[in-house]
């Protein structure tokens, strides 16, 4: 059985202007001189998708971090998937813990997100983990577990579906999970999507995020079950973030 291809992923969140596009040109070089074993992701602020997938980058797909449910109407504010698949992204990512504690986003609308994300032929980066208070109380796998049966649609194929886990107590902390931890959840993802899409679920790749840099991402990646990172404040300046793509150089 062969490890689906591994994917690094960048999350710039609330972060990134109009200069910063120069990191993006700055990374595809990096990636055209040095190579890269992984394929690479960066999902920047919705104002600066357009500047980014104009940029023709063609070693860094450019994705969206979230969309709304619906494809259009009124919804102020919001972005459709639609409208993300129109710029020319193929990826979105739906879930995240910074959604869900901050928009009271439950497994449901992440659910309903995903549906929408793949409706227009995105692939749903659907993000799950457990806070601090729930590892404490021995509650990781059952609430992860949870949370990806409850959030992966009805429309989720092995094609168009990642998922993300992101310990919520690791995302910007700098600390991490152990290895072993990381190598316990992930089979625990790898079983769940298995017993929904049987030997397909050993394509679906997961991936590990919070506080992923260059120091650790050898260590982290080379995890069973783990087929790549998604990264936050390590993902916004080029050299950082390959470094840790690099870390697949050396990963059989
Ligand atoms: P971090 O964020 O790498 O800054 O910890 C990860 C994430 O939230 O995706």
């Amino acid at each position: 059985m062969t490890a689906p291809k591994a994917l690094v992923a960048g999350n710039w969140k609330m972060n990134g202007l109009k200069a910063s596009a120069s990191e993006i040109s700055k990374l595809n070089t990096l990636i055209l001189e040095k190579g890269a074993k992984c394929d690479v992701l960066i999902c920047p602020p919705y104002t600066m998708i357009n500047i980014l997938v104009s940029l023709k980058a063609i070693n860094v797909s450019i994705g969206a971090q979230d969309c709304h449910m619906n494809m259009s109407g009124a919804h102020t504010g919001d972005i459709s998937a639609e409208m993300i698949s129109d710029l020319g992204c193929d990826f979105i990512i739906v879930g995240h813990s910074e959604r869900r504690a901050d928009h009271g986003e439950t497994n449901e609308i992440v659910k309903a997100k995903a549906a929408a994300a793949q409706s227009v032929g995105a692939t749903a980066i659907i993000c799950v983990g457990e806070t601090i208070e729930e590892r404490k109380a021995g509650k990781a796998l059952e609430i992860v577990t949870a949370q990806i049966k409850a959030s992966i649609p009805e429309s989720a194929k092995v094609e168009n579906t990642i998922i993300a886990y992101e310990p919520v107590w690791a995302i910007g902390t700098g600390h991490t999970p152990t290895a072993g931890d990381v190598e316990e959840v992930h089979l625990a993802v790898r079983e769940v999507l298995r017993a929904r899409f049987g030997d397909g679920g050993n394509n679906i790749r997961i991936l590990y995020g919070g506080s992923v840099k260059a120091s650790n991402a050898l260590e982290l990646m080379s995890v069973k079950n783990v087929n790549g990172a998604l990264v936050g404040g390590a993902s916004l300046k080029a050299e950082d973030f390959y470094g840790i793509i690099s870390a697949y150089d050396k990963i059989g």
